[in-house]
């Protein structure tokens, strides 16, 4: 079988994808390859692209892309997220945010990840609707997580919540869980002459 191509530079990302695959018997390694940018409007173009990018070259590969919409901003930050946490931070969005009454500030953080082999594609989604706090709360987790609390928690935001609990109910737990019950369909694209 080949092995999978797992494109991150993150590797705590990469730990926790290729554990959860690994256990599923499909073999995969980390490449820090990165990808050309598109002007886009959806995780899902972000990765079709890149997936054609790669497409011509040797191999199965596997990629990601996360991003938090806020409906409020009409998706902003969206497929910008990375660069918008650097720049603006939490204090930007919530200064963006202010005045924005409780059942306006829903949003959603979205998970998208794609498998390529040549022309071949995979696409595995994973979405968690919440809404932006008021302010900053917790210390747990990473990027956006201290001001998005989930509608599926207790009124909590991410970021004041255990790994396993956000794990459980994430956008990124969602879109794994997806790959895994379709490990099969993985597996065939693999062993393809
Ligand atoms: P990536 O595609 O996983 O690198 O995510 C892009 C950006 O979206 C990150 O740099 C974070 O700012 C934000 N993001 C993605 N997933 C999460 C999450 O689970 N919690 C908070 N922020 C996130």
């Amino acid at each position: 079988m080949r092995e999978l191509h797992f494109i991150t530079s993150n590797s705590g990302k990469y730990a926790e994808v290729s554990s959860i695959l690994s256990s599923k018997g499909i073999p995969m390694v980390q490449r820090d390859i990165g990808c050309p940018e598109i002007q886009a409007d959806t995780l899902e173009e972000v990765v079709t692209f890149c997936l054609d990018w790669l497409g011509s070259k040797e191999g199965a590969y596997l990629i990601d892309d996360s991003g938090l919409f806020i409906d409020a901003l009409g998706g902003f930050p969206g497929v910008y997220s990375a660069y918008v946490f650097k720049t603006l931070g939490l204090s930007g969005i919530l200064r963006l945010m202010e005045g924005v009454p409780d059942d306006e500030r829903t949003a959603y953080f979205e998970t998208v990840f794609g498998i390529g082999l040549g022309a071949e594609k995979l696409v595995f989604r994973g979405k968690c609707e919440g809404r932006i706090s008021h302010e900053v709360r917790g210390e747990e987790g990473f990027g956006y997580d201290p001001i998005f609390i989930p509608d599926a928690g207790d009124g909590r935001t991410f970021g004041e919540m255990s790994m396993a609990e956000k794990n459980a109910i994430s956008h990124r737990g969602k879109a794994i869980k997806n790959m895994m019950e379709n490990a099969n369909r993985i597996i065939e694209m693999l062993n393809q002459s």
